[in-house]
């Protein structure tokens, strides 16, 4: 989707279609063209509200109180709603009002509700829209740049997600890393089966061997001259999760394409951060695994040793991200001293019941980390929420022959007794720097919700920017 910025009057043609924001205010206090028409219509200019009028090509579409999150929204709408028609323009006359926010919003609801994932489509409806044309006095090309990397980000993260687990097993995700790596200013490194053996990764091991698919951790490093700070992404990889001998029902079993959201968020938060330029040095980890049932299952009643050197029995073998994570946190700890560690995990069923289907739920020992998130969420329309820890749960992670047992002896609050089995493997002189993000709820939703399409969603992604951008400015203050 290509954007032209010009500050000449743009002209209208038959392929044109022309998107009129509108909010309350306006609606209320100004006097719009066809606002007869508009009213006769019963349009409210409320949030994710559009109406066409076909004889004038013009949408007007509702952005309610202009907040960002109701402009990316209804932008989204906006773009959803004639992009199976045949327009292949859109122009904008920009409100000069609207802030830098306002604006990059905008643009990413564009982008963001352009979204279609048509690969396995034999005769796709392939979107019409080639170019949006913006008339505007003001200078948007460096905000407009950042909407488009940071929404690229996020469509290159839904479409790993998506892939189904036969088209994306460990060795896919080795694959995109490496060409993320070959076309972008990325280092890639990556762990193969025998590199996890010598690095005492017997964890990630068990849960890999009865698929067929090898596992591996990858390795991407983002590492500017004189950077500001050094920040840690740890993504769970799991390509599939079919339960392993704990096998899941089947209605629960589909959509776990999407075990590998957690890694594929690191993955776009990569690419975003190398095309900005970030002046952070950034590591992503990612295990990248399946877990599925064979003759050589790991199997509930196991005991493994995780890299750190703790014995953990295996009760549920569908409690295996935690698994995976505990390697992978333990060799990312070891191979960078880090000031912020982050991961992301589709990790439990709980946090969904807990916080319902968009929100993350994140954890961890430092207000002021998870203020940052909170802050991050809000400025770039994603949805968090602090689960918190608590002595009590922390107990039930017991086990009578092993160091820790891999679930809760209770069925209540298994959101967070997963995230106090994690910080079990974040080393004392880290637990502050740690943050654990569950986003098992919004990494993938069966329905369109605002900017958000059928499907993966691209969850953490554009919080994540946003907060890497926060902590640069907040480190050179
Ligand atoms: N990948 C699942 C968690 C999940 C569930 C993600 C639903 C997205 C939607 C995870 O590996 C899992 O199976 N967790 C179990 C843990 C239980 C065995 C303690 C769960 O949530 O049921
Ligand atoms: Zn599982
Ligand atoms: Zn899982």
């Amino acid at each position: 989707m290509l954007f032209n910025i010009s500050n000449k009057t743009i002209e209208q043609s038959a392929q044109t279609v022309k998107f009129v924001f509108v909010s309350i205010a306006d609606y209320t206090n100004t006097t719009i063209e066809h606002k007869e028409t508009l009213e006769a219509n019963n349009f409210k200019a409320l949030v994710d509200e559009t109406l066409f009028l076909i004889e004038s090509n013009i949408l007007y579409v509702g952005i309610d109180n202009a907040s960002y999150d109701n402009i990316r929204s209804s932008s989204a709408v906006a773009v959803r709603a004639i992009n199976t028609k045949l327009y292949t323009n859109i122009t904008i006359d920009m409100n000069e009002n609207l802030n830098d926010i306002q604006i990059q919003s905008m643009c990413e609801g564009l982008i963001l509700g352009n979204y279609q994932f048509l690969r396995y489509k034999s005769e796709p409806n392939i979107s019409k829209i080639k170019s949006i044309n913006i008339y505007t006095n003001k200078k948007i090309n460096e905000i407009i740049t950042k909407a488009k990397i940071v929404s690229d980000a996020t469509n290159f993260t839904r479409d790993i997600i998506n892939t189904p687990p036969d088209d994306c097993y460990p060795d896919t995700l080795v694959q995109i890393a490496q060409d993320l790596a070959a076309n972008s200013t990325l280092e890639c490194n990556v762990l193969d089966e025998r590199k996890l053996e010598e690095q005492k990764m017997y964890a990630l091991l068990a849960v890999a061997r009865a698929s067929r698919h090898k596992p591996s951790v990858i390795h991407l490093s983002h590492k500017p001259k004189n950077p500001k700070c050094v920040v840690t992404l740890v993504g769970k990889g799991l390509t599939y999760d079919s339960g392993g001998l704990s096998l899941k029902p089947a209605t629960s079993m589909v959509s776990m394409k999407a075990d590998k959201s957690g890694a594929s968020a690191v993955m776009g938060i990569m690419k975003a951060a190398s095309e900005l330029n970030l002046p952070i040095e950034i590591h992503g980890f990612i295990g990248a695994v399946e877990n599925m049932i064979g003759g050589d299952a790991y199997k509930p009643d196991d005991v493994l040793v995780a890299k750190n050197g703790k014995t953990i029995e295996v009760k549920n073998t569908d409690a295996e991200g935690r698994l995976v994570l505990a390697d992978v946190l333990g060799y990312a700890q070891q191979e960078i001293k880090s000031d912020y560690i982050y991961d992301f995990a589709t990790l439990t069923g709980a946090c969904v019941v807990a916080l319902g289907a968009y929100t993350i739920g994140i954890m961890g020992y430092s207000d002021k980390n998870k203020e940052l998130l909170k802050v991050a969420a809000k400025d770039s329309g994603e949805l968090v929420t602090e689960l918190h820890f608590n002595r009590h749960l922390k107990k039930l992670l017991k086990s009578e022959i092993a160091d820790l047992s891999n679930i809760s002896s209770s069925s209540y609050g298994g959101a967070i007794t997963a995230g106090l089995f994690l910080s079990e493997f974040i080393n004392e002189e880290n637990k502050e720097k740690w943050t654990h993000l569950d986003i098992a709820g919004p990494a993938f939703v069966d329905h369109i919700w605002g900017e958000n399409p059928y499907g993966a969603s691209g969850a953490g992604v554009r919080m994540m920017i946003s907060l890497l951008t926060n902590l640069y400015q907040q480190e050179s203050n």
